[in-house]
């Protein structure tokens, strides 16, 4: 089956002035997708602009796909004008995915690295703790949806408009430190998708509490498929693409 496919907009819904959900319709048999993969999809269909955006797959049932994205320049603006029956072309699923939790797991998400992390919530129903850290109320997507599915919730903003005031990875360590005994760090691992210094800083946290910690990084992408070497990353093992051997590294491989 192949990867590149052309899809008709279903949809494409507002839910607020940043963030938007486009739903696709695959015009052809498609390879189902697993948590933390991703795609990259025309921001229309004029070429302009010439390359394809990433994005991490948010849901997939029925024969349709979708993404939860953000607007912030050119491709993605365009992304919001599109209308339903428009035609995209989409190449995917790409990348590695998040390894199956054994049991309870971390999920920390940063604004909209929920859309990466929300099917993996779903997946795994009920087992998740999930950490959102956004800079304010307007910028936290999605949270009651991924709130549903996860065991108990915290939340984080920068100004304090929803959930406590401060940085998620503060409540996080707080959350960690009253962990009871026999819940034990060794068997929570963590999973995370966002801003790098986020990442960065759990990449500390879970090192010092010897924890499993899995990040999906988020580079500039050109080709997405390995080819272009446009989104290396330093590792302890020499760079990696995050596009093929990511974008789900283990944090302890990233030279941060
Ligand atoms: C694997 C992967 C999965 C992603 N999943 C999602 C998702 O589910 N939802 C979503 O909203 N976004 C996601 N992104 C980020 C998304 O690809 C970018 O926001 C998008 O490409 C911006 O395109 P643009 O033309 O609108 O912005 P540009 O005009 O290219 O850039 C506008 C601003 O966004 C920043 N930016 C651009 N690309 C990236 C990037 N790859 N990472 C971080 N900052 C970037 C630029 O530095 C600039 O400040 C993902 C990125 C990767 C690599
Ligand atoms: S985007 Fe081209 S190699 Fe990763």
């Amino acid at each position: 089956m192949s990867k590149y496919f052309k899809a008709e907009i279903t949809d494409n819904i507002s839910l607020n002035k940043h963030f938007k959900i486009l739903t696709l319709t695959p015009q052809s048999d498609i390879v189902v997708p697993q948590p933390g993969q991703f795609y990259m999809l025309n921001s229309n269909n004029t070429y302009d602009p010439l390359l394809k955006r990433p994005f991490s797959i948010f849901g997939c049932k029925n024969n349709t796909l979708s993404f939860l994205y953000r607007i912030r320049g050119k491709g993605t603006s365009c992304l919001s004008n599109l209308r339903g029956g428009d035609i995209i072309e989409v190449i995917g699923p790409l990348g590695n995915n998040y390894p199956e939790p054994a049991g309870d797991f971390i999920a920390v998400a940063g604004g909209v690295g929920i859309a990466s992390l929300l099917p993996l919530l779903d997946k795994r129903k009920n087992t998740g703790y999930l950490f959102y850290g956004a800079r304010s109320k307007d910028e936290s997507v999605m949270l009651s949806e991924a709130g549903a599915l996860s065991k108990e919730t915290f939340v984080a903003t920068d100004d304090g408009s929803e959930g406590r005031k401060g940085l998620i990875t503060e409540l996080l360590k707080g959350f960690l430190n009253n962990l009871k005994s026999e819940i034990s760090n060794f068997t929570l691992p963590i999973y995370a998708c966002g801003p790098n210094p986020m990442l960065k800083e759990l990449s500390k946290i879970a090192r010092e509490r010897r924890i499993k910690c899995y990040v999906s990084l988020e580079e500039h992408m050109a080709c997405g498929v390995g080819a272009c070497l446009g989104c290396v990353v330093k590792t302890v093992s020499g760079y990696r693409r995050v596009c093929k051997e990511g974008s789900v590294f283990d944090s302890e491989e990233i030279v941060w």
